[in-house]
């Protein structure tokens, strides 16, 4: 039998300094299969940052276990295997002196290691995932002077260039225009169609609603996971009480909208 890709058992999370405990997670239990495409959603300060950043090892789980296609993160190694963007790399980058070219080939550093050297086969790497977001002509230029959605992208591309099977992506369409956030789903969606794993968190309900198989809903505590069908029947009401405020859903064509 297949293990999922992420199994995330009785997990608790609670920020601790000096001044002040922020609890932020409470709880949870998760699990995601091979090729499933599973959207995190939930209002700002909900924890799905930590979860990530749980899930990633970034931070260590004070209470609860998560493992990773059948291994504990304890001992999982595999991390060519997951590609990952971050919500805050479009920050990061500025007075960042490297070039586009630079910053996503660093994505096969996971794999090759930090001081091999790039061959002709990574640089046909390179040229297929900058064509495939569209940032081809942007190749020699420095990230610091990019604007915030090609930054955006080409941290994308970072994260896709080592072809992984794993995609955690928080918040990845930020800033992005509209034509280029339909150009992103669509290889999304190419992707699914590869069997990769994919746990974006996005507070694009429309976008959750139309392409994502499930739906994760999180504020500490997981409040829904099921598919996106059953999410779409959720109604105004009970998302409300999930969001823990009114949620205004604005109706255009088939899409929502939340207000998060
Ligand atoms: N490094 C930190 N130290 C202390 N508290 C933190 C830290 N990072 C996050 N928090 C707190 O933990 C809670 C969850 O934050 P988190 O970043 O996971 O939320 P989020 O759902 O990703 O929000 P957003 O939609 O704004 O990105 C919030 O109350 C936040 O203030
Ligand atoms: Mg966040």
């Amino acid at each position: 039998m297949e293990h999922p890709i992420f199994e995330i058992e009785n997990l608790s999370y609670t920020y601790k300094d000096k001044m002040e405990t922020t609890p932020a997670l409470k709880n949870i239990n998760l699990k995601i299969d091979k090729g499933d495409f599973v959207a995190l959603v939930g209002p700002n300060g909900s924890g799905k940052t930590t979860l990530i950043k749980l899930i990633l090892g970034v931070i260590k789980p004070q209470k609860g276990e998560i493992s990773i296609n059948g291994k504990s993160l304890r001992n999982f190694n595999a991390w060519q295997e997951v590609g990952y963007v971050s919500q805050k790399s479009n920050s990061f980058s500025k007075g960042f002196p490297a070039t586009v070219r630079e910053v996503v080939l660093s994505g096969l550093t996971k794999e090759k290691g930090l001081f091999k050297r790039f061959n002709r086969n990574d640089g046909k790497k390179l040229d297929d995932v900058l064509k495939l977001l569209n940032i081809s002509d942007l190749k020699e230029k420095n990230i610091s002077l990019l604007s915030g959605g090609q930054t955006q992208r080409v941290f994308i591309a970072r994260a896709l260039i080592s072809n992984p099977s794993i995609l955690v992506l928080d918040e990845p369409t930020v800033g992005i225009d509209a034509k280029h956030v339909k150009e992103f789903y669509d290889v999304l969606l190419t992707l699914k169609e590869k069997s990769v794993t994919i746990l974006l968190v996005t507070h694009d309900i429309g976008v959750v609603v139309d392409h994502a198989d499930e739906v994760a809903c999180l504020n500490e505590h997981l409040h829904f996971h099921g598919t996106n069908h059953e999410f779409k029947n959720l109604g105004e009401a009970e998302l409300s009480k999930i969001y823990g405020f009114p949620l205004q859903l604005v109706s255009h064509d088939h899409e929502r909208e939340c207000c998060s």
